[in-house]
């Protein structure tokens, strides 16, 4: 005779729609090969899709937030034609002392922090939001900024913390944020750190044999929120938008935003190695975004030089006497909703003026990537997340993908219908690409209907025919943020570096 227990889940599981359906937590580390195909997988994709995400080892009683999970690594090597997936969560320090307590020992963004200490130094660096390759490592880093954790890009496995190396060793104390920038063609690895203390922002460059080439002080009017940036082939730009956290709220020991629209969005613009003194400072208006597309520098009619940035900032929603309806854009902000735009700076380094307007605000997309070789040149491809207009949970829907074609003002959406949810899907270009879009778009897919996770590999030259290829997975990959893409020569102990 056998005796079953039957456990009672826990009440917050239930309840809580961030711990539920493609939400929910996985508690295993595979390693999965002989995947189901449907469709063919390219042999000219070779290399390894790896994406960030938060999946809470232990959860902590109270309301959990999508944002407090520890961070995992889930991997996907493509080498002529044959797929291995692998995932791994991220070892940071506060993982390792949960483990050995049994327990989640941090608050999380939606908790009450302990008394007296800034919420800022009460969480956990969970790593779990972003993923960058450098110096033949996996870098992954967290978005309130934080150390940045080395991970072998073979096995998934945690390594170390970045600042470990004795070169490396003025890292330490810097909230180094997600969103750093890598050169592909230089190896150069462009970071920034941001904080609550003066001069409340670092920008640093580290060469790509790994060593700190530049770290200089980025000074801001006061402490702020910016999330990516950007860089060009000479230069890097650093962002300071009116998104505060509110001064009170914080000394009460919680987070709550504010948006100023009076003040003006300021974007730092210094060389690639250059010094605090050689920062210009160009401003725009107030706006918020996360995340850049991408940048580059041109030269106008009249043979002035050009920063142009391109990103997918939130729209600013308009009352009905024409002013900004700022309550709306912090609820939009604060929960993640689903209005974003398509918009375009250009930076006049001649002139130091500033001008600006909408690329698209049709489609509503966020999560862009490019082909990675075209990073801070000008590039003509986007591909974007296509986001659900409908929530049915408290988090948005990835709904499909778009590609966005800058140089002709157009754009394909690929949307296969409710039920699958999307991820950060970056461009892999094919081996001996012949032109930007030559290659694919690898992503995961969470197919509600089949309960199962998918990747799903698309031709980006025929975007709008959908996947070529979609591999099943064993287990779920629970939904998550941002990832990259790193060729297979890079993979194969080669080169390491600077590359053609
Ligand atoms: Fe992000």
């Amino acid at each position: 005779m056998t005796h079953a227990t039957l456990v009672q889940p826990q009440p917050y599981l239930i309840d809580n729609p961030n711990l539920q359906g493609g939400f929910a937590p996985v508690d295993r580390e595979i390693v999965a090969d002989r995947l189901e195909v449907i469709g063919e997988i390219p042999t000219d994709l070779n290399g390894l899709y790896v994406r960030n995400g938060p999946v809470p080892q232990h959860v902590r009683p109270g309301k959990y937030h999508w944002y407090d999970g520890d961070g995992m690594l889930h991997g996907v090597r493509f080498d002529r034609g044959r797929v291995v997936y692998r995932n791994r969560w991220v070892e940071t320090e506060g993982l390792l002392g949960d483990r050995a307590q049994g327990e989640n020992l941090w608050p999380g963004i939606k908790q009450k922090m302990p008394e007296g200490v800034l919420p800022d130094d009460a969480m956990k660096n969970t790593s779990n939001t972003d993923v960058k390759f450098h110096n033949g490592r996996l870098l992954s880093m967290w978005y309130r900024g934080g150390s940045v954790y080395q991970v072998d890009p073979e096995t998934l496995a945690t390594v170390g913390k970045l600042e470990q190396d004795p070169r490396l060793a003025a890292l330490q104390g810097l909230q180094i944020s997600a969103h750093s920038r890598v050169d592909e063609r230089t190896g150069e690895y462009m970071f920034f750190a941001y904080g609550n203390r003066h001069p409340y922002m670092h920008y640093g460059v580290l060469a790509a044999d790994g060593s700190l080439k530049t770290l200089i002080p980025v000074e801001l009017p006061g402490p702020r929120l910016p999330h990516d940036m950007a860089i060009t082939e000479h230069y890097s730009i650093l962002h300071d938008f009116p998104l505060v956290n509110n001064p009170e709220a914080l000394k009460a020991g919680r987070y709550s935003l504010d948006f100023h629209p009076e003040w003006r969005s300021r974007f730092a613009i210094v060389p690639r190695n250059g010094t605090a003194d050689q920062i210009r400072w160009f401003d725009a208006d107030p706006r918020y975004m996360l995340h850049v597309v991408n940048a580059w520098e041109e030269t106008n009619a009249r043979g002035e030089t050009e920063v142009v940035m391109v990103g997918t900032p939130y729209s600013m929603p308009k009352q009905y006497d024409g002013s900004l309806d700022v309550k709306r854009l912090l609820f939009t902000i604060g929960t993640q909703g689903t209005d974003y735009e398509l918009y375009m700076w250009r930076f006049n380094l001649a002139t130091g003026r500033t001008h600006e307007g909408l690329v698209d605000d049709i489609l509503n997309t966020e999560f862009p990537m490019i082909n990675g070789l075209y990073q801070g040149r000008k590039n003509r491809f986007s591909y974007n997340v296509l986001m659900g207009r409908t929530r049915t949970v408290e988090q948005p829907r990835f709904a499909g993908m778009a590609k966005y074609d800058l140089e002709r003002g157009s754009a394909v959406a690929f949307h296969p219908g409710e039920g699958f949810w999307f991820s950060e899907a970056p461009f892999a270009p094919a081996d001996h690409a012949k032109a930007e879009d030559d290659g694919y778009v690898v992503g995961f897919v969470w197919n509600e209907q089949e309960a199962r996770s998918e990747v799903w590999v698309t031709d980006a030259r025929h975007f709008a025919d959908g996947p070529v290829a979609r591999i099943v997975l064993p287990q779920r990959v629970p939904h998550g943020f941002h990832s990259t893409w790193v060729r297979g020569e890079l993979l194969a102990g080669g080169s390491k570096g600077a590359q053609a």
